[in-house]
């Protein structure tokens, strides 16, 4: 496989764990494109992921991920330049969190939009821009699409409606060329915390983002006949 014909997409590649995939994937020479909505977060994680290696290019789109039209130009953006599209890291995804009965439109609105609209728009356009060629869709979601939590009653069901799709399109490409790989992390002490998500769990205890996003690199990297088709990575 010649990797530098190649691009990986990896959306809310500004921060936290997708900052780590970009990083990982960058220290492998690996031509990535980072995607986010805030354009000063973007600059700033592009030029950083630009400076560690000058074998493969970085690209950045500026996008919400959770509107199709904009997922259309992404695509697009990416078809222009001329590099094969094989992987895409899901790494979007905000918290907002509440008793169940304090819970609002617009945070359902934020949590699905980022965290369950996307990760559908991006694997379906994924996959037809893959197509026949292949390619790996890794859909990071949460131990939250694993169980239920008392204050995460909104961000549980925007996961396990994640996990759900992530499921069907598991069946849907069996046997093809695209893999999809379905994760699921633990707690991490990222900036997904942030003052107004409405939790503040002691982050100092959580995994650190580089750790967990090297484990996700390392198997979406792997070229074998065997498939892993799930990670749960919790702290030790
Ligand atoms: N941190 C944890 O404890 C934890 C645990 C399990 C799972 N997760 C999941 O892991 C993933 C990464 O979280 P993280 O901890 O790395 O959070 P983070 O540091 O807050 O990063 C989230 C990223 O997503 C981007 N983003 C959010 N909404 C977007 C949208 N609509 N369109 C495009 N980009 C969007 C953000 O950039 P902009 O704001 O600029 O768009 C940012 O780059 C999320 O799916 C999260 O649900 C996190």
């Amino acid at each position: 496989m010649d990797i530098n014909k190649n691009i990986a997409i990896i959306t809310g590649g500004t921060s936290g764990l997708g900052f780590e995939i970009a990083r990982c994937l960058r220290n492998s020479g690996i031509n990535i494109c980072v995607v986010g909505r805030d354009i000063a977060k973007l600059d700033s994680a592009a030029s950083k992921l630009s400076a560690i290696d000058q074998r493969a290019k970085v690209l950045k789109f500026q996008c919400d991920v959770g509107n199709e039209e904009k997922v259309q130009d992404l695509f697009k953006f990416i078809g222009e330049s001329k590099l094969k599209l094989n992987m895409i890291f899901n790494s979007a995804g905000v918290g907002r969190f509440s008793d169940p009965d304090k819970i609002n439109r617009i945070m359902i609105d934020t949590v699905f939009d980022a965290n369950l609209i996307a990760l559908i728009l991006m694997s379906s356009y994924g996959l037809k821009a893959m197509g026949h060629d292949g390619g790996k869709i890794i859909n990071i979601m949460s131990t939250a699409a694993l169980v239920g939590r008392p204050k995460e009653a909104v961000y549980c069901a925007a996961k396990w409606g994640a996990r759900g799709f992530t499921e069907a399109i598991k069946e849907a490409t069996k046997g093809g060329p695209v893999k999809v790989i379905a994760v699921y992390p633990g707690g991490m002490n990222t900036p997904f915390w942030s003052p107004d998500c409405g939790l503040s769990p002691d982050v100092s205890k959580f995994m650190k983002p580089f750790d967990v996003a090297k484990r996700i690199v390392d198997i979406a990297l792997e070229d074998s006949s065997s498939a892993v088709t799930d990670i749960t990575i919790n702290r030790r």
